[in-house]
């Protein structure tokens, strides 16, 4: 059995969350192969028994490259089955709707969907989790992620809830569609600067340059966040989302026992829920065990 795990992470929680299949399905002696989707591609589909999706929801949709990869897919012959792994910052329902438009274009080109995850990470927009919540939501996607992959490799079907009205929502909230062409060619450096140029480097679509020693930011941003989430000196300005700017990667290894959690309140009644169904599912797996 082999898989393909084609991902996009902006900042890092998803790849997180596919680096961990790999190994866990490695474990189970699959074969897996992962491929970052704002590279090159080139392989041959029909080598692969199951392919498997990955990326951060934006706005309860997949981000704008990962509907671009899919529409390029080269058609299968023989029916393939189809695994999609999102990961987002809030454990709400309407992200489900995320994947609709994937899994359309998709099951046209014969990729039928028979699974698809959800975990939850911490937010790279909108606020800071605290690191004792990016420790929480990693050690939990750890331990469900192998339970997953139990599922996955019994060919018992796992699919998300559909959402009431989603085709409509989806249409809605569009928002890197405007985003990348209206606010990322808002974006500003300050002078903050060291002009490490690490943000010119890393960014998936090539929109940043630099002319005549200033920073140019053309209209292929993605709102993926890596350029500002990762920059050194915290010195890149995100146009009109600039108060939602979430600045320095989490640590997700250590907890921290004093640290006080940020927005106790946002969305509680979800977090709570996310992680009591998760609990419930380890609990029942050692239960068979
Ligand atoms: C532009 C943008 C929009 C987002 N929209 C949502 C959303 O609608 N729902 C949600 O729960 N999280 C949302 N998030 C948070 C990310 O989905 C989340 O932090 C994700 O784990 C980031 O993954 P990555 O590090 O692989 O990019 C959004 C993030 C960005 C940058």
């Amino acid at each position: 059995m082999k898989f393909l795990i084609c991902y996009f992470s902006g900042t890092g929680n998803t790849k997180k969350i596919v680096d961990k299949y790999k190994e866990e399905l490695e474990l189970k002696k699959v074969e897996v192969d992962t491929k970052k989707i704002e590279e090159e591609l080139n392989f041959d589909i029909n080598e692969y028994d199951v392919l498997m999706i990955a990326y951060p929801v934006h706005a309860f949709n997949a981000p704008s490259i990962v509907l671009d990869f899919a529409k390029k897919l080269s058609k299968t012959e023989k029916q393939k089955r189809l695994i999609i792994i999102k990961t987002s910052g809030e454990p709400l329902a309407l992200n489900n709707i995320s994947s609709q438009k994937l899994v359309k274009i998709l099951k046209k080109k014969n990729y039928i969907l028979t699974n698809e995850y959800h975990y939850v990470m911490p937010y790279n927009i909108i606020f800071r989790h605290s690191d004792n919540m990016a420790y929480k939501m990693w050690n939990t996607a750890q331990n469900v992620i192998p339970i997953d992959c139990k599922e996955i490799l019994k060919n018992k079907e796992n699919k998300l809830k559909k959402v009431f009205m989603g085709n409509v929502l989806l249409w809605l909230f569009q928002i890197e569609h405007w985003g990348g062409r209206f606010n990322g060619k808002r974006y500003k450096v300050n002078e903050k600067c060291i002009k490490c140029q690490k943000c010119v480097r890393n960014c998936p679509t090539n929109n940043i340059k630099i002319e005549n020693g200033e920073f140019k930011f053309g209209k292929n941003c993605l709102m993926c966040m890596r350029c500002s989430f990762l920059c050194p000196t915290n010195s890149i300005k995100i146009g009109l989302f600039e108060k939602w700017k979430v600045n320095g990667e989490y640590n997700f290894d250590n907890y921290n026992e004093n640290e006080e959690q940020n927005h106790k309140k946002y969305c509680k009644k979800s977090y709570n829920k996310y992680f009591k169904r998760c609990e419930d599912k380890i609990k029942k797996d050692k239960e068979v065990i």
